[in-house]
C-alpha cells in the first residue's frame, strides 16, 4: 500500500488555503493509503513563538485536523517534535545539502525580502527539515498546494542524493498530489498572491460567520468591466476562484453572466460569497470548538500518534545510519 504524508505549521489556524490545498485531499485518501499526518512544530521556530502560544497552537491545529475529519485511528497523527528521529534524518542530510542550492529556494529569497532581521539558518535549512519529515516514512504522495510545489521538488532531489552518493534505491521519491490535475493555490483576499497565515489576508475555519462577511465584503476589487465578455483582473478572478470552492454552479454561472454582460454589483457577489463560506466553515467551527475543549480526547490522540509515528521512523533511521556506515561495535 502507498504512503501518503501531509503537513502544517503549527504557526496558526487553518485557513482555506491549507483546507483546499491539503486538508481535503488527506481526508479523502485516508482510507485507501497509509497514511501520515503531522504538526510542523519544528518548522514554526523560525518565527520564534512565545512557549505558551506554540502549545496552543499546537493544540488548536490538532483540533482542527480531527475535526476535518482526519480518524486518528486509521491514519497516524502526530506531533513533529515527539519524533526525535526525523531531526536526526534532518542533520544527516544537511552535510549532502549545498547552501548555493538552499538560497536559491523561492520561499528562502522571499523571507529574506520580507524579514531581513530574523533570516536564521532554520530558514535557510528549511527545505532539508521537510525533506526528513517526508523520507523518514518513505512517503510515496505528499498532498500540498502549488506554494510547496518547490519545497517537495528539493525533497525528491535531497532523497535521490542520498540514493546516489551510497549507491542504494533506498529512499522512495516523493510526488506532490492533488486530486485534480494541477497543485491548488487558494488566493488571499488582497487581490494578488496566495492566502496564508504569514500573508495576513485569510479566512479561517474557526471565523465567525460576522469575521467572515467583514472580511468578504472588504475584499478588494475594482470599478467593474466595461466591455462585455472581458478578461477577469486578478481580484476579481480571486473572488471567482473561491465562490468555485463554496458555491453552487448555477450561483458561479449566474455571476459569470453577470459579469460577461456588464451588469455585475461586486456587494451582491460578495454577499452572496460570504454566506456560502459561512455554510461551507459552520460545521467545522462547531466540531473544532468541541474536540478543542477535549483534553482527554487530545491526549490519547497524541501519544497514539507519537507511538506510531516512532515505529517507522526509527525503522528508517537504523537503516540509514546502517547505509551511511554506522556499525555497532
Ligand atoms: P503550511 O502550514 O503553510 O500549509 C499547510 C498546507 O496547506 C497548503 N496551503 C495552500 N494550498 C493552496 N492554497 C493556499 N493559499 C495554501 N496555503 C497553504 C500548503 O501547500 C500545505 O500543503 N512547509 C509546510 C509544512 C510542512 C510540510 C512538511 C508539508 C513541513 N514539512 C512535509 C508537507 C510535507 C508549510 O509551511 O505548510
Amino acid at each position: 500500500m502507498e504512503t501518503v504524508l501531509s503537513g502544517i505549521r503549527s504557526t496558526g489556524n487553518l485557513h482555506l488555503g491549507n483546507y483546499f490545498g491539503a486538508v481535503r485531499n488527506f481526508v479523502k485518501m485516508q482510507h485507501e493509503y497509509n497514511c501520515y499526518f503531522f504538526i510542523a512544530d519544528i518548522h514554526s521556530l523560525t518565527t520564534h513563538p512565545k512557549p505558551d502560544n506554540l502549545h496552543e497552537n499546537i493544540k488548536k491545529v490538532l483540533s482542527e485536523y480531527l475535526a476535518c475529519g482526519i480518524d486518528p485511528d486509521i491514519a497516524t497523527i502526530y506531533i513533529q517534535s515527539d519524533v526525535p528521529e526525523i531531526p536526526q534524518l534532518y542533520l544527516l542530510l544537511n552535510m549532502n545539502a549545498y547552501i548555493g542550492e538552499l538560497e536559491r529556494t523561492t520561499t528562502f529569497k522571499e523571507k529574506v525580502r520580507k524579514q531581513p532581521e530574523n533570516v536564521n539558518a532554520g530558514l535557510l535549512t528549511y527545505p532539508v527539515l521537510m525533506c526528513a519529515d517526508i523520507i523518514i516514512h518513505n512517503a510515496d504522495k505528499v498532498p500540498v498546494g502549488k506554494d510547496q510545489e518547490q519545497n517537495l521538488e528539493m525533497a525528491r532531489k535531497f532523497a535521490r542524493r542520498f540514493n546516489h552518493i551510497y549507491g542504494v534505491e533506498y529512499f522512495t521519491l516523493p510526488e506532490p498530489f492533488n486530486f485534480g490535475s494541477d497543485l491548488v493555490k487558494v488566493p488571499g483576499l488582497d487581490g494578488a498572491g496566495k492566502m496564508g497565515k504569514s500573508e495576513g489576508n485569510g479566512i479561517y475555519l474557526i471565523d465567525d460567520p460576522k469575521v467572515i462577511r467583514k472580511k468578504v465584503m472588504q475584499a478588494v476589487t475594482d470599478a467593474g468591466p466595461e466591455k462585455p465578455n472581458s478578461i477577469k483582473p486578478e481580484p476579481i478572478q480571486n473572488l471567482f476562484y473561491l465562490m468555485e470552492l463554496v458555491s453552487e454552479e448555477n450561483t458561479i454561472r449566474h455571476f459569470d453572466d453577470l459579469y460577461n454582460n456588464c451588469t455585475i454589483r461586486y456587494g451582491d457577489l460578495k454577499k452572496q460569497l460570504a454566506e456560502d463560506i459561512v455554510k461551507f466553515t459552520t460545521p467545522y467551527r462547531e466540531r473544532i470548538l468541541d474536540i478543542y475543549n477535549d483534553d482527554a480526547y487530545l491526549r490519547r490522540v497524541v501519544s497514539q500518534g507519537a507511538e506510531k509515528a516512532r515505529q517507522s521512523a526509527s525503522k528508517t533511521l537504523r537503516e540509514v545510519r546502517e547505509i551511511i556506515g554506522y556499525r555497532s561495535f
